[in-house]
């Protein structure tokens, strides 16, 4: 429950000037208009009886592709620095898929507004498969094209978002597009990702381009207990979650024990490193919550709107005390700071600048404070953590609009905004005023 006090009252620190300040949002979670894009790995999965939640689809999710000016005066009026959005790779291998993106970069551009886009947020084109070792090459010559049409309005570029969710929850667990329950045989689709990073780099670089990240999903994880075991199974976890995807890209090597378990003889796997490792101008991280983490308990884990199968060499448990946010998820700002200062001091001068490209909570209602609450303890914990030296670069809030939260359908509402799904109707909640003005309190 929102109450009085949980509306900040003390005053936010200030920020560096230059600072970004950003929302974010991706292509299949909002843009709709399916009818005009080839069919993506999610669009075979949300038609599978059971796969989403509420059974619903994104054939028009918030309908953004028709009333993307609506949403960019949105932004525009929220004052922030920049967008990030994604481009959906099915669109572009369509017809004047292009089309819509180059529209887009011009609206934001001249809305003062910088473009920010992600290459691939998840949406596979249907057909294309990260267990197989060509679609990163694939990838490569998509991210040349969109790089060739839009690299004279767009600086920022951001290759791909969150690969470990992708693996895990996609081809791992399989609870989201694909539906692959492929445990530890997921690996190679993370391999592949990573390798279609590092050749978009380069194709980046090739385009001309000079500032761009990744946006990897990151959070502490706590052991359960000091006991041992509980211990032991938290590093596997830290391993998994963090390590396996930072390591190689900011130091290009994998984790010990990771690299044999990777696709292709020691040679190619080496020589993939060498391309994983291309240096990057910032290193985005979307931070959510920390995961509390014990030894394995032999039974089924409900976790996030998740099942965990039993024969995990874990087991996550709950982090007691905290507020949750409707999806159960809990709120501690401070593990943002205790993220960014154990990355620093994990990776030292191979940590290029920080950019947090995600963060924020689902919460139901116009006047959601909870929100506000959530936002506000995480921009001040990523205050302290610049405090501590950590170079920050900006802050990209999850996300400008309610929309389409993938298996649990539409009922996560994270946005700023409100969308009323059956009217597509936008209205600005709370939080909205609140980040407007901490915007421009930030300049
Ligand atoms: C993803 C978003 C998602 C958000 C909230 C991130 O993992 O990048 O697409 O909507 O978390 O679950």
């Amino acid at each position: 429950m929102a109450t009085d006090d949980a509306m900040p009252a003390r005053p936010m620190p200030r920020f560096p000037d230059g600072f970004l300040w950003g929302v974010s949002t991706s292509a299949h979670q909002i843009e709709g208009a399916a009818g005009l894009r080839g069919p993506s790995v999610w669009d075979a999965f949300t038609a599978e009886p059971g796969r989403v939640k509420d059974g619903s689809t994104a054939d028009v999710a918030c309908d953004h592709y028709h009333r993307y000016r609506e949403d960019v005066a949105l932004l525009a009026d929220l004052g922030v620095d920049a967008y990030r959005f994604s481009v959906s790779w099915p669109r572009v291998d369509s017809p004047g898929g292009l089309d819509f993106y180059d529209r887009l970069v011009d609206a934001l551009c001249a809305a003062g507004v910088r473009p920010v886009p992600t290459l691939f947020h998840w949406d596979l084109p249907a057909g294309l498969d990260w267990l197989e070792r060509d679609t990163a090459a694939r990838f490569a010559e998509y991210v040349s094209v969109v790089a060739g049409r839009l690299g004279d309005r767009v600086g920022k570029w951001i290759t791909l978002n969150e690969p470990a969710e992708h693996t895990l929850l996609g081809h791992a667990l399989g609870v989201h597009a694909p539906g692959r329950k492929l445990l530890f045989d997921a690996l190679p689709a993370a391999h592949h990702q990573l390798l279609a990073h590092g050749l978009a780099v380069r194709a980046l670089r090739a385009a001309g381009a000079t500032d761009v990240g990744i946006a990897n999903s990151h959070g502490p994880v706590w052991p359960a207990s000091d006991d041992p075991a509980d211990r032991e199974a938290a590093e596997f976890y830290d391993l998994l979650l963090n390590r396996m995807f930072a390591d190689p890209v900011l130091t290009g090597r994998y984790p010990e024990g990771i690299g044999e378990l990777m696709p292709g003889s020691p040679g190619q796997v080496a020589a993939d490193l060498e391309i994983i490792g291309e240096p990057l101008d910032w290193y985005g991280v979307n931070y959510y919550a920390p995961t509390r983490v014990g030894a394995p308990q032999g039974a089924e884990i409900e976790f996030g709107g998740v099942t965990l199968p039993a024969e995990l060499p874990f087991s996550v448990r709950e982090i007691e005390g905290r507020p949750l946010t409707d999806f159960g998820w809990p709120v501690v700002p401070e593990g943002l700071t205790e993220l960014l200062t154990g990355f620093r001091d994990r990776y030292g001068d191979r940590l290029p600048p920080v950019v947090i490209t995600e963060n924020g909570c689902s919460y139901e209602g116009l006047d959601d404070r909870d929100r506000i609450a959530y936002l506000d303890g995480h921009v001040r914990a990523l205050h302290r953590a610049m405090e501590a030296g950590v170079d920050v670069r900006g802050y990209f809030v999850w996300s400008l609009l309610d929309n389409f939260e993938w298996a649990e359908g539409y009922a996560r509402r994270f946005g700023l905004v409100h969308v009323d799904f059956t009217t597509l109707e936008r209205t600005p909640k709370a939080s909205y005023g609140w980040f407007r003005d901490l915007v421009r309190h930030g300049r």
